[in-house]
């Protein structure tokens, strides 16, 4: 196809502001498939998702389209991972179209979400077209929506695209702007192959799908290629185009869009954002922006049941075929026995993961206090990266640590304002931005990654009744006064609950902690003390009263079978419970304990 007739774009939405619906109306309205392929194609993937359990990633597809000046037209419309987690995934998909379909609900407005993704594609240099979505609604205001765009985002929006996705109205008038208002590509057709790698995927019968946006040059069915940042080489098998099911061709040219399958083993060994050219007569450049995905966000998976762990393995290892951004490795606790250490690109990506595990595999697990990922900065001058507390380096060599900071974006309606201040203020927040628009609010905040990953969301839409949106980006590294605490239950301490903190919010965060936990563990026969500790020193203290008369205190020293035998009365009929020393924690206590109000 000429790059002349070739339009590439993404939809920008917050969620349920309408882009499934509207990608499904430019696919039915052009015929791209027909109505009853539609649904059928539909359930297919749905059945398809359900019987692999794998999500089936790529919306991408090729939309052919006669406009209304008569000639025909390739829109290839990529979509967008939907959650800022993949902040940087998000960005390699914009690099690889030229424009995008601003989607706002008009009843609904702008959302914290909508302002980082409009903020990716302006990056990327795009042409954004924005489209106010659901105007059949009694509630829409597009009038007002329309100004929002103009005076929080600064597009100019006089002409936005009015539609209904849902009754098709307007969608005629879209294809139209996507024509006459996005750019084509560019791209030289006889330079070496300049291939971006956007997505990839794992397919039971074709193994890794791979797709890639062509900048320069040609790839055809059986060339030798190779991944110019892992140095990987293969040759490619099957060259297709999406429409949306795989339609092959004998090659792709500049400015198009598809996939190819090269009988690549694991998602893992691509890269996103990875350049792909020709083994012989390559390109000698590589793509810029190229980044390793990174974890930066760690915790603890175990089976409740010790049972399923074999189970928890296989459903891990399932996950991680189609996801190369989850990673893990065995890890075993005294206390918690045998599970799994995983890293997530971010808090949001590991509730996602954990969820999937429990609601799809059916596993009952105990999440560890999720911790970001530290500096440690050793007398030595040696930096050490710390996944997990419990592996903290004896203090005496450790010169300073340090700790991700993040750009926090919260948009909230006046009315919540002073509450989301406290919040942010609260969590050791540094406050650098804050407008208005309308009578919605938005603040920025330079907050730690840290005071985040606990329940900062939770606490968000709680304290906001839901109406807040919150979106964010790691900044960089940052020297504090953070230190370990433990918790010593019956003065042995408890490795799944220690974790950093700062030392200014150590005693506060210490005595929450020992408080819950003693209103989560119950009552034993002897007392119990709960104690948060930094170093040697205790710095909070609760005490866990005995059930009633303790009836082991007068065995002193010899009769220790008797006393067993009175502590395993009492321990009959409780399954759910770990053993800690002496004392039983219920799996309840574990996920509570984290969770601070
Ligand atoms: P995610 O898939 O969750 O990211 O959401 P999305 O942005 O893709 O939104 P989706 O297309 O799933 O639409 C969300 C809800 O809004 C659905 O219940 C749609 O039926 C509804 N919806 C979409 N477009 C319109 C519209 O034009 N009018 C009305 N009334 N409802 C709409």
């Amino acid at each position: 196809t000429e790059l002349a007739n070739i339009r590439n774009f993404s939809i920008v939405a917050h969620i349920d502001h309408g882009k499934s619906t509207l990608a499904d109306r430019l696919i039915q309205s052009t015929g791209t498939v027909s109505d009853r392929d539609m649904k059928e194609q539909m359930l297919d993937a749905m059945d398809i998702e359900r019987e692999r359990g794998i999500t089936i990633k790529a919306n991408t597809v090729r939309i052919d389209y006669v406009a209304n000046d008569g000639q025909a037209y390739v829109l290839n419309l990529i979509d967008t991972p939907g959650h800022v987690d993949f902040a940087y995934e998000v960005s390699r998909s914009m690099r690889a179209v030229e424009g995008s379909l601003l989607v706002v609900d008009a009843s609904q407005g702008v959302e914290a979400q909508t302002l980082a993704n409009v903020y990716t594609a302006l990056d990327a240099d795009h042409e954004i077209v924005p489209v106010l979505n659901k105007i059949d609604l009694p509630a829409a205001e597009p009038e007002q929506v329309r100004q929002q765009i103009e005076d929080v985002i600064g597009l100019d929006a006089s002409e936005a695209v009015m539609i209904s996705a849902k009754s098709g109205l307007g969608i005629p008038d879209v294809l139209e702007a996507i024509v006459k208002r996005l750019p084509p590509p560019k791209g030289e057709r006889n330079a070496p192959l300049k291939a971006m790698l956007v997505d990839s995927w794992y397919d039971a019968y074709l193994g890794v799908v791979v797709l890639i946006r062509v900048m320069d040059g040609v790839i055809r069915k059986g060339d030798n290629i190779k991944m110019m940042q892992t140095g990987a080489k293969y040759g490619v098998d099957k060259l297709s185009v999406l429409k949306p099911a795989m339609v092959d061709v004998a090659e792709l040219g500049p400015g198009e869009i598809g996939v190819f399958t090269a009988s690549i083993k694991q998602v893992r060994d691509t890269k996103v954002g990875d350049t792909i050219t020709h083994e012989k007569k390559g390109c000698e450049t590589a793509l810029p922006g190229f980044k390793p995905s990174v974890p930066v966000v760690f915790c603890g998976l175990f089976p409740v049941d010790s049972a399923e762990f074999e189970d928890l393995r296989n459903a891990i290892e399932k996950l991680a075929l189609n996801d190369a951004s989850f990673s893990y490795e065995m890890e075993s606790s005294a206390a918690l026995g045998f599970g799994f250490r995983c890293g997530f690109l971010g808090l949001l990506h590991l509730e996602v993961v954990r969820d999937r595990l429990e609601r799809e595999y059916g596993i009952d697990l105990i999440t560890t206090a999720p911790s970001v990922v530290y500096h440690i900065h050793m007398r030595n001058g040696e930096v050490q990266e710390l996944h997990n507390p419990a592996d903290l380096p004896d203090l005496t060599h450790v010169d300073h640590v340090q700790e991700p900071r993040i750009k926090a974006t919260i948009l909230v309606p006046d009315d919540y304002l002073g509450d989301v201040l406290k919040l942010c203020q609260d969590r050791r927040g540094i406050q650098q931005e804050l407008t208005y628009a309308g009578s919605r609010a938005m603040v920025v905040y330079d907050l730690p990654l840290n005071e985040v990953v606990f329940d900062f969301y939770d606490r968000l839409k709680s304290i906001t009744k839901g109406y807040a949106s919150f979106d964010y980006e790691i900044t960089g590294y940052r020297q504090d006064n953070l230190v370990k605490m433990q918790v010593l239950v019956n003065d042995e301490p408890v490795d799944a609950l220690s974790m950093m903190v700062h030392r200014d919010r150590a005693e506060g965060r210490g005595r929450a902690m020992c408080e819950k936990l003693k209103e989560l563990i119950p009552r034993h026969m002897f007392k119990i003390p709960i104690q948060a500790a930094i170093g040697g020193k205790v710095i909070a203290r609760e005490t866990l009263a005995a059930l009633r008369k303790d009836v082991t205190a007068k065995c002193y020293g010899g009769d220790v079978t008797r006393k067993k035998k009175l502590l395993e009365k009492q321990k009959a009929g409780k399954k759910k419970m770990r053993q800690f020393g002496k004392v039983e924690i219920p799996q309840q206590a574990f996920i509570s304990a984290l969770k601070m109000d």
